[in-house]
């Protein structure tokens, strides 16, 4: 197991690395963030002025959409480079808001009970489970606060998600075992409601229509510094890469062909109720 200072550090790494190329690689579609925000005011009903605190805002591709309504947004991020594509895409005459650069396995940069929303896509994983709670119930607001996390989904016959299927089983294969995100997200959630938060029913912000080769799947993992989230010798990487693409030819009939599938975008959260 990685210690979690040495995870830290090669985790902002790699974000580092990828901040220039993350939207392309990994964006979502500006129309789905702008729907993901809207979802996120409902669903912690949300008024004017209301604090929301975003944990790993990465490039603000939801962040963006969040800025843009009445509300008081604070994003922090391990990687400053992600922030700094963040802070490049704001126009230049926007309002200020707060974006930090900071570890999220240390005390997040809120004061207690000072927030109405956490809000977290694609990143709360990344944190320890305990610390997150710990957290999240220190900067509620006490007169309640809601914790909204958000991930994209893919079908599970899809090019991407059957390769990445394969991925993982060949990376446990040579002993690595990468992160379930979705199984961490769902640790979170109900150690909350342990705590007496209340579950709020799940639900799905978005579809879109989607078209990937697994050429350029693989290509996109290639660029990246880490697979599955795991920092890896070079060597050890390649070899996975290599095995994957000759099970995808084999599996796929042929590397270039286009599959089409749809993703959607999901919401799921919980209510720590008021404290009076
Ligand atoms: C997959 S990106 C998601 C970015 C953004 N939330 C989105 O959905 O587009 C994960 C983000 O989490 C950040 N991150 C990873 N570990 C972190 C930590 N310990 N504390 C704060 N941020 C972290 C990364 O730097 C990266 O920007």
């Amino acid at each position: 197991m990685n210690e979690p200072r040495l995870f830290m550090a090669s985790a902002r790494r790699s974000f580092d690395e990828q901040a220039g190329s993350f939207d392309q690689r990994a964006g979502l579609p500006a129309s789905v963030c702008d729907l993901i925000a809207k979802e996120l005011v409902q669903l912690a009903q949300l008024a004017p002025g209301d604090v929301v605190l975003e944990v790993g805002a990465g490039t603000g591709q939801i962040g963006l959409a969040l800025c843009q309504l009445p509300l008081c947004y604070v994003g922090f991020d391990a990687s400053a480079m992600m922030l700094d594509v963040f802070k490049r895409r704001r126009a230049k005459n926007a309002p200020p808001i707060s974006l930090i650069a900071t570890d999220g396995n240390n005390r997040w940069p809120a004061d207690d009970g000072s927030v109405n929303a956490v809000f977290s896509s694609r990143a709360i994983h990344l944190l320890r489970v305990e610390h997150v709670v710990e957290e999240v119930f220190r900067v509620a607001s006490p007169s309640g606060a809601t914790l909204v996390l958000g991930r994209p989904e893919r079908e599970k016959q899809s090019l991407r998600a059957l390769l990445r299927q394969e991925m993982r089983e060949r990376l446990w294969q040579l002993g690595y075992a990468s992160d379930d995100g979705q199984q961490k997200e769902r640790e979170i959630l109900e150690a909350c409601v342990r705590r007496g938060a209340n579950p709020l029913e799940r639900r799905v912000v978005a579809t879109w229509p989607v078209q990937y080769s697994a050429a350029q799947i693989l290509t996109s993992w290639r660029e990246k510094s880490s697979l599955a989230g795991l920092e890896l010798e070079a060597e050890v990487k390649e070899k996975v890469l290599s095995q994957l693409t000759i099970w995808a030819k084999d599996v796929f009939g042929s590397l270039e062909a286009f599959q089409s599938a749809e993703e959607k975008y999901m919401l799921e959260g919980v209510r720590l109720s008021s404290k009076s």
